[in-house]
């Protein structure tokens, strides 16, 4: 998988274009990677033949498309009718979180967590149930779950494949994480985008069929945004398992929260029926440069320390014990030209941290590894 910086210092997304020529970004999750050319020739068809109009054909194609895509991927066959689209990720998970809470209601998620879910709740006035997953590895710990939970909370985030750790959660905290939340009586919003990034010796286990306690009560969100870059395309399905959220949900007309467009639609399709082999490749890349990092981390003595992630392409790196532990990605950007995702921003506690992107050529993971080596150790 190569990348060609000139096309990437020329793109519009916010990525390569918030900073200067100067900089390297790896901070928003997208992908330096042309997406597949099976997908651009789709969007191509389109442009030339100027066919922007309703594709309401494609919107109804995308829910028995998603199922397929998960069966033949992880293995369970989520029923087509239990499902519905949404114009993006954050879009479905807000609107079944506030169908099943008023204001001040507690939502749990679990820190660090990509940043708009704590933004999502709280704007929403409800209250955020902070649990806080332990370093080194992040794993899921039951007694911390069941401590911060009372009685007002009702709905809970999670998140796997984990951003920005990479963790994938393993068949024991799942069941751990299932009871607690069925003794609670939670609704569980299970955001699995990042589902199709999981690394060799890793398997990513969708919440819903793997555990009865969760099968009333699980709403499960797919996208194609992150495996295959399309994150622009706006686009996701959710297989709603819980049979309150789909009946309030069905009192909603379909474009209640939002349709995906024409465009989101056709590309989504594109990349689940046709993508199979690109996603290969773009895996075995990002692998390759996550032991890269992993390596290079473990022979430099500047005291930086990284999670080996089991799935996504984000590195979680922990600078405490280095010379920049305080705001490491305010101080990179200005000592090494590196734009990192700032670790505060996952949570306030992580302030030592930053999160990398990895998703590039290895000639520019391996620059970047330069600059942060040389600014950490002079
Ligand atoms: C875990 C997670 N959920 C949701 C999103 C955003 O998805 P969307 O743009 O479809 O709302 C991201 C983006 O990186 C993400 O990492």
């Amino acid at each position: 998988m190569e990348v060609d910086r000139q096309r990437l210092r020329s793109l519009k997304g916010v990525k390569w274009s918030k900073y200067g020529p100067d900089v390297i970004p790896a901070w928003v999750a997208d992908m330096d990677f042309s997406p597949s050319p099976r997908v651009l020739a789709e969007i191509q068809k389109m442009v030339d033949l100027g066919d922007f109009g309703y594709r309401y054909h494609d919107v109804d194609l995308l829910i028995p498309a998603w199922c397929e895509w998960v069966e033949e991927l992880h293995g369970w066959l989520p029923p087509a009718e239990e499902c519905r689209v949404f114009t993006s990720s954050m879009n479905a998970l807000e609107a079944v979180m506030l169908l099943h809470t008023e204001p001040g209601d507690g939502v749990v998620l679990f820190s660090p967590i990509y940043m708009p879910f704590r933004a999502a709740i709280e704007q929403a006035g409800r209250t955020v149930v902070d649990v806080q997953l332990q370093g080194p590895d992040w794993k899921f710990d039951g007694n911390r779950f069941k401590d911060a939970l009372d009685s007002k909370a009702r709905v809970v985030l999670f998140c796997q494949p984990h951003n920005p750790t990479g963790h994938t959660y393993t068949r024991e905290e799942i069941n751990d994480f299932a009871e607690i939340a069925a003794e609670h009586n939670l609704i569980v919003i299970s955001d699995e985008i990042w589902a199709d990034l999981v690394f060799d010796g890793n398997k990513h286990l969708s919440l819903f069929p793997n555990d009865d306690n969760l099968s009333d009560r699980t709403v499960t969100i797919g996208s194609a945004s992150k495996a295959f870059n399309l994150a622009g395309a706006r686009c996701c399905v959710a297989h709603v398992g819980s049979v309150s959220t789909r009946s309030q949900l069905a009192e909603y007309p379909d474009h209640y929260f939002g349709l995906p467009s024409s465009f989101g639609s056709a590309v989504t399709l594109t990349a689940w029926k046709h993508g199979r082999a690109w996603l290969q490749d773009v895996k075995e890349q990002i692998q390759r440069n996550r032991d890269f990092i992993y390596s290079r981390i473990l022979e430099d003595s500047s005291g930086l320390t990284m999670h080996l992630p089991e799935s996504t392409y984000l590195a979680w790196l922990d600078f405490s014990n280095t010379s920049l532990s305080r705001q490491p990605s305010k101080e990179l950007l200005h000592k090494a030209q590196i734009a990192l995702e700032p670790g505060e921003k996952f949570g306030e506690q992580y302030g030592s941290f930053a999160r990398m992107n990895f998703a590039t050529g290895i000639d520019i993971v391996e620059e970047l590894l330069e600059r942060m080596f040389k600014a950490l150790n002079s």
